[in-house]
């Protein structure tokens, strides 16, 4: 059982045994996130006063304005990943391709794949509003001794071994989960150590928050447009309260403490949603099951989709359970 206000390092070791594959090596692959997770707070916090605030003048792969905290976060995850002898290949949103890590003696022998969204809410950078830190990690499928393949990053959600997520918020907490619910730790900024602040995080089944850009609204899927003035209307527990941050960590995180529905949706701009698949939505899923809720893309489980591409973009519909099968009754009928 988590014990309230334990750190996470003696949170990590005693419940190594309950890893899948308690070799240790997650246990430290976790750890070295931890570490990346304090360097780029430390970062995030200074932001107004050193100059790494703004563009970076690049645009990544998906064709968005990078931020420097973007390209800075990035290389902070993947320098504190590659040094470890744990991962074997990473894929990140600021980066075109997979990176493939070979190891010590370049024997192309450490398990683990990482997906990484190193900062979410990039256009919350520059306004002192709530960012983020998104990652997936998963065992490689190839023979180990080779180096990994597009295989090893494209698998569905649900072989994920552990999800989680950063949120650089008024205080800085790591949630994750390694398949045995969810647990929440805070940072304290003064010793660098994080704690045990929120064990076994559970979703609330239902809830009166509803997140979305409603100025996209007309160019919404008519079942989120119904879903969305179903919201509005004044009946029981309705009209339910807007939220939105657009930083999904953010969004995501309040949702999960005081329950309700995030939605980003396919419009007829982005035909296939914006938010990625495989750094964005398969790690926000698992966390929103672990912790009991649900994650679709309007019509079926976002963990159960085979993936075809590194950068995908997927529809999201993630929240409490009752308010995500509603929304998807919306969709089904419209
Ligand atoms: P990122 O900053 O990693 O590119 O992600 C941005 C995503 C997500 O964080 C957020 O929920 C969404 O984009 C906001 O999009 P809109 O500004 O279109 O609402
Ligand atoms: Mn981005
Ligand atoms: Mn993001
Ligand atoms: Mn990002």
């Amino acid at each position: 059982m988590p014990k309230k206000n334990q750190t996470l390092g003696e949170f990590i070791i005693e419940n190594q045994s309950e890893f899948q594959y308690s070799s240790g090596e997650l246990s430290r692959l976790i750890n070295s996130i931890r570490l990346a997770a304090k360097v780029v707070n430390h970062e995030v916090n200074k932001a107004g006063l050193v100059d790494i605030l703004g563009t970076a003048g690049e645009t990544n792969i998906q064709g968005e304005d990078q931020q420097k905290l973007d390209v800075y976060a990035n290389e902070v995850f993947i320098k504190t990943l590659t040094n470890r002898e744990i991962v074997c290949g990473i894929a990140s949103e600021e980066e075109d391709d997979f990176i493939t890590i070979k190891g010590r003696n370049e024997k192309n022998d450490n398990k683990y794949i990482v997906l990484i969204d190193p900062l979410d809410g990039s256009s919350n950078i520059d306004v002192n509003v709530s960012v983020g830190t998104i990652f997936s990690i998963y065992r490689r499928v190839t023979a180990s001794g080779t180096p990994v393949t597009m295989e090893d990053f494209l698998q569905p959600g649900n072989l994920q071994v552990a999800a989680g997520y950063i949120v650089y918020g008024t205080s800085t907490m790591i949630v994750y989960s390694t398949g045995h619910g969810v647990n929440g730790f805070t940072l304290n900024p003064a010793i660098g150590t994080y704690y045990l602040s929120h064990p076994n995080m559970r979703f609330p089944e239902t809830g009166n928050i509803y997140s979305v850009n409603e100025g996209n609204y007309i160019h919404f899927p008519q079942g989120v447009k119904n879903y969305i003035k179903y919201c509005q209307q004044e009946e029981g527990d309705r009209p339910y309260t807007s939220r939105y941050i657009g930083s999904l960590v953010s969004d995501f995180h309040r949702n999960m403490i005081k329950g309700g529905i995030y939605i980003y949706p396919n419009t007829s701009k982005d035909p296939e949603g914006k938010l990625r698949l495989l750094y964005e939505c398969n790690p926000i899923a698992y966390i929103a099951e672990q912790a009991g809720a649900k994650a679709s893309n309007g019509f079926m489980r976002i963990l159960d989709i085979k993936p075809t591409q590194l950068h995908q973009r997927v529809p999201f519909f993630c929240g409490s359970k009752l308010m995500v099968e509603k929304a998807e009754e919306f969709m089904k009928n419209a």
